[in-house]
């Protein structure tokens, strides 16, 4: 130590990317902090600080460690390399080239991680095989890809580099169609190098930290003791944000009529970890208070755990407006299900269970707000930025106009980040202080926040003829929305209209609930209750199958719904509707997957294999209302395309579909675009990144863009509707046949910013609203699937095993065919962690190392068919994916497990002891 330096300081001399650097700091860091603050290296991603996710995997004296488990004192003489060095490496630039070209990205949280986990393995063995692959990634957790093509990228990282380079010297002005191609994503380079912005990675120098002070507690009142006192003993503390200091309303939620959750608890909280208090100030002295110290004096209340405790004769209301804590209701008849059921042939019934499930994006929530006179401005992670300044702007008591959310890179959302998180807390506290303000939740606090997948308990009774139709169906639901509402409406809206599955059913009766509780709250999670809706479904349909003697594929089959036939809510479909050809592209796999569980249930005694299906359907977009967005494309004088596109990709690659829609539509190269993305001063409103409808919304109206201003563009050219335009500079050269006209763009009228000519186009999917018995036309069109899987389930430990499975999507068309397959696969997983191992304790769950997402070896081989039935309302016949891939994942693993063992799991997850004691009872419930 010299004679200046602080007692906790420590001076680093090491090698950073090659470059040599001394640094003084703070002894109590850890890497990923030297590397992100003192640095700015922030390509180096913290997830959970706690060394389970991965995320922040860099390299150390050439092994790969966790950044943020390597305390400073082990790195003087240290050399490191992160992502934003890789490419100076002949193999790190293969891979991220290989990342790329496979679609390895999709937020691109965890791929700096993932890269430099591969990097390490490649510079041992640049020929690895799967296992190797799998073994050397294995400790960075990916929630998006489900893994497949970051193996496929990391394996053809050597064919790569013995690519011959291809030259790229003519500019490409001549529009080839991308619609269809497997175009790399174009925001991809930035995922890879690091480079890209997430909630974390960006704040203005002088920004405060904010930091939340959580309710311990489910239910108690409180009181706040003196906050100006506790500052002025607080040295680094400016200020205690509570609930008076919110200028405007302190409260928010998703539905105009239920704001019913405040910014900041005034006075009594409803669950655990619910915001009470914030600290604003320097960043060590806010993380230094214990919270137990800050001023509250708590009277714990009792609190209703559990949908049963809540609706309870005589429960307490969570809220005054709900005193039966009934938040809303949902209803869908169609014809008599009573009389059909008593002239069923064949009927099953059976009770479901699910539990709270995480959302697990690996980036935690984070932001920052600054006040810019009488406006905020937001920068955080979100998935609807409109959505966002409106929730903004009623917590300011300003107009609309007076709020920007510009959204961060989003390291994944699931809808989890449909709801604000950081952003009404950090625009409250700036704008009180007039000071830059900054937030970024921990692992534990974003577990403990943030909104989660409905717990649900099902009751539900299907029926059908001998031959194998059904007849009837009943669902009684019950989805725990925990003690604010959230998307909890849209949870018991949609349920009822999906729970029959995508089935032509004559008789339907569907109710559900949504129920207050003490409980973390419960939101939108990829599917919005239909999930939880059909293991229940696709259980009772297989025991159908059963008690018929038909082979459960087959059932499905006879029953798939078809152009023609009636939805459980009277809409009868006119277009594409291709589940019975997704379910014929499986017959020869589940036929040959049959076959092989029957020899292997020969060879071996002490495992089962069992094979299972599993069906779904998905309404595109919002449930029976409104759901426009709207797009832009411009030409400035110079010759420039600007696209300004509101929808937030949160990985799943809208930035990439919507160019290439927009691009097709105008007749432009796609690459020929310059990409405005989602911010609420520059792009219109593409409504919110959810319920799978940016590619059928936003990609209609991109399309609807393209076309209006190649419209233009031939209008003024005088040349008809097959001209090709060739964009090359100032000038539009437009050959019509034999006719070739030029268009001088520096000659037409300047309209903003240099722009000469535009396309805006919108788009809203007609629906015609459900009436009292829920009848109606809820959504224009809906995506179809079926997946099938083999697993083994072992007998002594009540482990399951997944060996392969293969999924059919009818998505009406593939825009980019490998981003709709990285959809898949991730869906796919997501349906593994609901069905197998994800199981949200509030209280209990509080980490990564706690609460288990599968993992590289959890995930089995993929196989993905494809089929486009067109959609005439779709951009080129596009329908939507996101939620799709997910929903027939557990109903097929479920069903799966009960081919093998022959007991029906009711439960999910299906954890080993579960199923251990399943299997014990020896009591088939079918
Ligand atoms: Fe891996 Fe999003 S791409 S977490």
């Amino acid at each position: 130590m010299n004679a200046h330096q602080r007692p906790d300081q420590i001076v680093l001399n090491l090698t950073v990317n090659g470059m040599a650097q001394i640094i003084s700091t703070s002894a109590s860091k850890r890497l990923t902090d030297i590397l992100r603050d003192d640095l700015g290296l922030t390509g180096t991603k913290v997830g959970c600080d706690a060394g389970d996710c991965g995320a922040c995997t860099v390299s150390l004296n050439g092994a790969q460690v966790c950044a943020c488990l390597v305390p400073v004192g082990q790195l003087d003489q240290a050399t490191i390399a992160t992502v934003e060095g890789l490419a100076t490496t002949s193999i790190g630039a293969a891979l991220q080239k290989a990342f790329a070209a496979h679609g390895a990205a999709q937020c691109g949280i965890c791929t700096p991680g993932m890269l430099m986990a591969a990097a390490d393995l490649l510079v041992r063995d640049l020929a690895p095989n799967l296992a190797a692959v799998q073994d050397a990634l294995g400790g960075v957790l990916c929630r998006c890809t489900g893994y497949q093509k970051i193996t496929e990228a990391v394996l053809d990282v050597q064919r790569i580099m013995n690519e011959p380079a291809v030259s790229s010297d003519c500019e490409n002005a001549h529009h080839k169609p991308s619609i269809g191609t497997r175009l790399a994503k174009l925001d991809g380079a930035s995922r890879i190098d690091g480079s890209a912005l997430y909630g974390a990675d960006h704040a203005p120098a002088d920004a405060l930290w904010l930091r939340v002070i959580r309710s311990p507690h489910a239910s108690a009142s409180f009181v706040l003791g003196d906050l100006a006192a506790y500052v002025a003993c607080h040295p680094g503390i400016v200020h205690v944000l509570s609930a008076k200091d919110v200028p405007g309303e302190n409260s928010f939620g998703i539905y105009p009529d239920l704001k019913d959750q405040p910014v900041l608890a005034d006075g009594h909280v409803r669950y655990r970890g619910e915001a009470v208090l914030a600290l604003i100030g320097d960043k060590e002295a806010i993380n230094a208070v214990h919270a137990a110290d800050v001023p509250i004096t708590w009277q714990v209340e009792p609190a209703l755990i559990g949908i049963a405790a809540a609706t309870a004769t005589g429960a307490p209301a969570l809220h005054s407006f709900r005193p039966d804590n009934v938040l809303t209701r949902g209803h869908v008849e169609k014809g008599d299900p009573d009389a059909a059921f008593a002239g069923a042939a064949h009927v099953a019934e059976g009770m479901f269970e699910t539990g709270f499930v995480e959302h697990a994006y690996i980036e935690p929530e984070a932001g920052y707000a600054c006040r810019m006179g009488n406006r905020m401005e937001v920068f955080a992670c979100t998935q609807a930025p409109y959505m966002d300044r409106d929730e903004v702007a009623r917590v300011l008591g300003l107009p609309l106009e007076g709020v920007r959310i510009i959204p961060s890179a989003c390291g994944g959302g699931f809808g989890g980040k449909l709801d604000v998180s950081v952003q009404p807390l950090l625009a409250v506290a700036s704008w009180v202080l007039n000071r830059p303000v900054r937030a970024v939740w921990n692992r534990i606090e974003s577990m403990a926040s943030s909104t989660k997948r409905h717990p649900s308990a099902i009751t539900a009774r299907a029926g059908c003829d001998s031959a194998g139709k059904l007849v009837s169906f009943a669902m009684e639901g019950d989805f725990n929305t925990g003690a604010y509402a959230s998307w909890g409406p849209t949870v018991a809206g949609r349920v009822p209209v999906h729970a029959t599955g995508p089935y032509a059913v004559p008789h339907v009766r569907n109710r559900s609930r949504a129920i207050y509780t003490n409980e973390t709250p419960a939101g939108a999670f990829r599917g919005f209750g239909v999930p939880q809706a059909a293991i229940a479904q696709e259980a009772l349909f297989d025991s159908l199958a059963h008690k018929t003697g038909i082979d459960r594929l087959e059932f499905r089959h006879i029953n798939a719904i078809r152009v023609g036939d009636a939805t459980a809510t009277g809409h009868v479909l006119e277009a594409s509707a291709g589940l019975a050809e997704c379910i014929a592209a499986l017959r020869s796999d589940w036929q040959a997957m049959l076959v092989d569980a029957a020899a292997f249930n020969k060879r071996d005694l002490r495992r089962r294999r069992g094979v299972g299906i599993g069906c779904m359907w998905y309404g595109i977009g919002n449930t029976a209302m409104s759901n426009p967005s709207t797009m832009r494309l411009t030409l400035d004088s110079a010759g420039t395309i600007t696209f300004w596109n509101g929808a937030v990709d949160i990985g799943q690659g809208s930035t990439t579909v919507l160019a290439q829609i927009a691009a097709d539509a105008l007749g432009a190269p796609v690459d020929k675009l310059r990409l405005v993305i989602g911010d609420t001063d520059l792009t219109a409103d593409a409504g919110k990144t959810s319920a799978s409808r940016q590619t059928f919304v936003s990609g209609k109206a991109a399309e609807h863009a393209g076309r209006a201003l190649r419209n233009e563009i031939l209008r003024l050219t005088n040349a008809g509707p097959n001209a090709t335009i060739q964009f090359s500079g100032s000038t539009l050269g437009v050959v019509d046949g034999d006719n070739h006209q030029t268009l001088d763009l520096s000659s037409l009228a300047n309209q903003k910013d240099g722009i000469v000519l535009e396309g805006i186009g919108k788009f809203d999917p007609p629906t015609i609203p459900l009436d009292a018995k829920g009848q109606g036309i809820p959504y224009a069109t809906y995506g179809f699937a079926a997946q099938i899987c083999s697993l083994d389930v072992d007998l002594d430990l009540g482990t399951v095993k997944l060996n392969r499975i293969v999924a059919a999507h009818d998505v009406g068309k593939a825009i980019n065919p490998m981003l709709v397959e990285g959809q898949i696969h991730g869906g796919i997983a997501q349906g593994i962690g609901l069905a197998l191992m994800e199981e949200f304790l509030p209280g209990r769950t509080e980490n990564l190392h706690d609460y288990l997402i599968p993992t590289f070896g959890d995930v089995p081989e993929i196989s993905i068919i494809l089929v486009e039935d067109h959609e005439p309302m779709g951009p080129s016949g596009a329908k939507g994916i996101g939620e799709p891939a997910l929903v027939p994942t557990a109903p097929a693993i479920l069903g799966a497990i009960r081919h093998a063992v022959g007991v029906m799991p009711t439960q999910v997850p299906v954890l080993p002891h579960r199923l251990w004691e399943l299997m014990r009872a020896k009591e088939p419930n079918a």
